[in-house]
């Protein structure tokens, strides 16, 4: 059982907060999905595959117990994001992944909000190592574990290359272990 108490996560210092996807968002994230869909393409793989709001609705708008789909909205309700976190019970490690509306960038936004969600993972999951993935050329993704205090450990193994817009891409694996006395 997810509960939705513990899944509204405030942005400090922020007009925004993370919360999960559910069914009655879907329209939103479809809308938000297609008029970023041309930058979205650029740096994440698998765009094409999403075509309507079904698939949507079952890659971006479902959560399920290890792997969680949040929205990040402006406090005024307005979707401008989305973030996936996702554990491994069997290593005690999660991973991040996100974007943001392109005319939302540059304001720390994202920054704040994977802040939250490595927290949430390090509190209350309770895992050992937080892992974020990025394409090795997507230095604006990069900049958020880099600005966060994470390890560049190389070459991603969990991600092999991907073909992204004719290039071959290598990712590159980030990670920060959790310094939470228990
Ligand atoms: C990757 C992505 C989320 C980065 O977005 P972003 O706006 O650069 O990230 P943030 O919201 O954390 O904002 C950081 C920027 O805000 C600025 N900023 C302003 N106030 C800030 C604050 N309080 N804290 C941190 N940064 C702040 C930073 O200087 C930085 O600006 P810069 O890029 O000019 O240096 C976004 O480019 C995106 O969604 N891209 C498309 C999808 C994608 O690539 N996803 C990742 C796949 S691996």
């Amino acid at each position: 059982m997810i509960s939705s108490i513990e899944t509204h996560l405030n942005l400090p210092n922020k007009e925004a907060y993370l919360k999960l996807i559910q069914p009655e968002h879907i329209d939103q994230l479809y809308q938000l999905l297609e008029s970023n869909r041309k930058y979205l393409q650029k740096n994440i793989p698998g765009i094409d595959s999403l075509q309507t709001r079904d698939d949507l609705e079952r890659r971006w708008g479902t959560s399920k117990e290890n792997s969680l789909q949040f929205g990040l909205w402006l406090n005024k309700n307005q979707l401008i994001g989305r973030c996936r976190l996702t554990r491994d019970v069997n290593t005690c490690s999660a991973d991040i992944g996100y974007w943001i509306s392109e005319t939302f960038q540059g304001q720390g936004l994202m920054t704040s909000a994977v802040e939250q969600l490595i927290k949430f993972a390090f509190e209350k999951w309770n895992i050992k190592r937080m892992e974020i993935h990025c394409g090795g050329n997507n230095l604006k993704s990069r900049a958020i574990p880099e600005r966060l205090g994470f390890s560049n450990e190389g070459i991603s193994q969990m991600y092999p290359p991907i073909l992204l817009n004719g290039q071959m891409l290598e990712s590159i694996v980030y990670s920060k272990n959790n310094s939470i006395e228990k």
